[in-house]
């Protein structure tokens, strides 16, 4: 990323030099899908694309807006985010909500907020499944902190940008996104207890990268959709908690007890349950497995992973499944998978480095002839996680 070209426009913005620059990265997960509202491990990784930020305290309760991807710009004050109003009392855009919920939340959690002047630019995709919207909650509360003079330790920065989502933008996500934006080590994915917060890393072999693949899929429902699995999930605890009732999620029911009371629930809430219980596990033997050195079993798991949110969560589409069924057949893949919550966006590819320019040029061939359509692709590294640059 090129500074000066931020500070550059900051300055034709807001006529000043800005008083630092902050970099919060997007998340690509290698395994543990939907169920970090579940109280499951996930396995993410920062990646090298990141939301870049550059900003300075403006007059006292205003906040004003340059998100130089869009070409757009807002105002809004402060004192009246309850509202989600610009200053025009113009109802804010979407995108403005992000950066709106993190002053919000901060100022819920008794933090001092002050008003801001920002200019921002990404190279995470947006809506792609990398987490676009968690890097710039982060940027934003990066910001807030460093210039209110605030310290929060990593993981309250990541629940706080959380609680900004669920309750601010609506989105009733859990934890793992903001989570990995703000911890990631590089060269290292993160495996993280969504029930106790504790985590830690596993290293990434030196000679597997990470290929991301864009479908080119946006699906405009996905957040109806996604807070219908969170409530499918809330049910399956409710009906099992009959026969188990000292469960607190999903996190707590064994494959066993599952098998023998599975049949209680609704299909639908028994499918979306099958698919936690099973991904759940999944993560587990695939940490051991990276931690062994065999690449083959964590593969076959990441594999696993993509057909039980294709066929019992249903979050897949043809385009993700044809990504995967590609690259499944093409040398030097080691696994596949969709990554983030689905509804189109990416899917992750372990490729070993030697294969990797001919792993790039069969799966786009195969995707065009397969599809008609073309996909993007983005090679990336697990790298650190959000701070001030500068
Ligand atoms: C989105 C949410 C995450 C997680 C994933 C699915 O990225 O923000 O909290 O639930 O979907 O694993």
């Amino acid at each position: 990323m090129d500074q000066s070209y931020l500070v550059a426009a900051f300055d034709e913005k807001f006529g000043s030099t800005p008083q630092l620059l902050a970099r919060a990265p997007g998340r690509v997960n290698l395994l543990g899908e939907h169920v970090d509202y579940n109280d499951g491990p996930v396995l993410p990784a920062a990646i090298d694309r990141a939301v870049y930020l550059a900003g300075s305290a403006a007059e006292p309760d205003f906040v004003h807006l340059h998100a130089l991807d869009l070409g757009q710009q807002i105002s809004f004050s402060l004192d009246n985010l309850e509202a989600k109003q610009d200053i025009h009392g113009k109802p804010l855009p979407t995108w403005a909500l992000y950066p709106a919920g993190v002053a919000w939340a901060t100022k819920h959690s008794g933090r001092q907020v002050s008003g801001l002047q920002a200019a921002y630019t990404s190279d995470v995709p947006i809506g792609a499944g990398l987490s676009s919207s968690a890097a710039v909650e982060m940027a934003f509360a990066i910001t807030w902190q460093e210039i209110n003079g605030w310290l929060a330790d990593r993981m309250s920065l990541a629940k706080l940008c959380q609680q900004a989502e669920n309750t601010y933008v609506g989105v009733s996500s859990g934890v793992m996104d903001q989570f990995a934006s703000a911890h990631g080590v590089r060269y290292h994915a993160l495996l993280l207890d969504t029930r106790s917060l504790e985590w830690e890393t596993v290293a990434l072999p030196e000679d597997v990268l990470l290929v991301i693949a864009d479908s080119g899929g946006r699906r405009s429902l996905a957040t109806s959709a996604y807070n219908e699995r969170r409530a499918d999930c809330e049910k399956a605890v409710s009906i099992l908690r009959q026969d188990l009732p000292k469960i607190q999620s999903l996190r707590d029911v064994s494959s066993q007890e599952f098998y023998q009371l599975g049949e209680k629930l609704p299909p639908l809430v028994r499918m979306r349950a099958a698919h936690v219980i099973g991904e759940i596990e999944r993560v587990f033997s695939a940490v051991a497995a990276l931690r062994a050195g065999d690449l083959n079993t964590f593969g076959e798991l990441m594999y696993a992973g993509h057909a039980s949110l294709r066929d019992l969560y249903q979050v897949s589409t043809p385009e993700l499944d044809a990504l995967v069924d590609i690259a499944a057949g093409i040398p030097g893949c080691i696994g596949a998978r969709l990554t983030g919550a689905g509804f189109g966006g990416c899917t992750i590819n372990l490729v070993l480095q030697e294969f990797v320019e001919t792993f790039i040029h069969d799966l786009q061939k195969g995707y065009r002839q397969r599809t008609g359509l073309e996909s993007q692709i983005y090679l990336c590294q697990a790298s650190h996680g959000a701070g001030r640059i500068s």
